[in-house]
């Protein structure tokens, strides 16, 4: 691997091989999603706890200052909504010349296997993987399911995010799902978890984040099981537990019952 490419890869995946990714691009196509309406206060309580923030060009202009040292992956598709007609018509919506200008560590694309445009958004992802190689920018693969999120298991998620691997992506960004080891037994490069909508309670958040590392996920992108807590600094150190130090889902409630118990004290 090149000089380049490897700082990269290591900017993002710590020491230990583990990985803890803060994102914050839902805006791209939902706009103002609950908690996130103002990006900046969403992203500053947190940034200290994130390996690397997943963010869009606009709202990391806008509300993350330059003197920022946590890595950036920069999401580069988009170009559809909710409100239009397919959410997976998506192009490649940032230039890497921009990526590079904003010194990102990495770009991240979403493939939509098994819609329409199928086709156009892997094509998609092998465009910008021959541009990121060229310059040393890792493609982080997104096996985005959209509004149809019944697809959400291993048998789907497994070939989405093989095919990713295949077509060069460097890190596969897919949902944890039943029989996880699936997923990662077949996808050759890192794999991480998204979390989707925020889930009944924090101790499952914590159960699938630990399934899926003990599975072979390298760790998370979780945003709104994060970020739409009550309690979002608490989340964010209590994954962490689980990504960086092996804590155990348990351990995990203890030390977001404490945090959340200091900050209530606090207020
Ligand atoms: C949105 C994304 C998000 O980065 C991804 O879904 C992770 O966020 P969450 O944990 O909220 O699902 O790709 O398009």
């Amino acid at each position: 691997m090149e000089w380049g490419m490897a700082n990269r890869m290591a900017q993002l995946i710590q020491t230990d091989g583990h990985a803890l990714f803060l994102p914050v691009d839902h805006g791209y196509f939902q706009g103002p999603t609950r908690k996130l309406e103002e990006p900046r206060k969403t992203i500053e309580p947190l940034l200290p706890y994130a390996d690397a923030l997943f963010i869009t060009r606009g709202v990391l202009r806008s509300s993350v200052d330059p003197d920022n040292t946590r890595p950036i992956i920069l999401r580069v598709s988009g170009g559809t909504s909710m409100v239009g007609k397919d959410l997976a018509n998506e192009g490649i919506a940032t230039s890497m010349e921009e990526a590079i200008r904003l010194n990102a560590s990495a770009v991240g694309i979403s493939i939509f296997v098994g819609t329409d445009y199928e086709k156009e958004s892997l094509l998609n992802l092998s465009k910008l993987v021959d541009e990121g190689e060229r310059y040393g920018i890792p493609v982080m693969a997104v096996t985005a399911v959209g509004k149809e999120l019944d697809k959400r298991d291993a048998r789907y998620l497994a070939l989405s995010s093989r095919i990713a691997a295949e077509l060069g992506a460097r890190v596969v960004k897919t949902y944890w799902c039943e029989d996880f080891g699936k997923v990662t037994r077949g996808c050759p490069v890192p794999v991480i978890m998204a979390g989707g909508p925020q889930v009944d309670t924090e101790l499952k958040v914590f159960e699938f984040v630990y399934d899926g590392m003990q599975k072979g996920a390298i760790g998370v992108n979780l945003g709104r099981n994060i970020w739409q807590s009550d309690f979002p600094v608490a989340m964010i150190k209590a994954i962490r537990a689980i990504i960086h130090q092996k804590a155990t889902p348990k351990e995990a409630q203890e030390l977001f019952g404490s945090e959340k118990e200091m900050k209530l004290k606090k207020s």
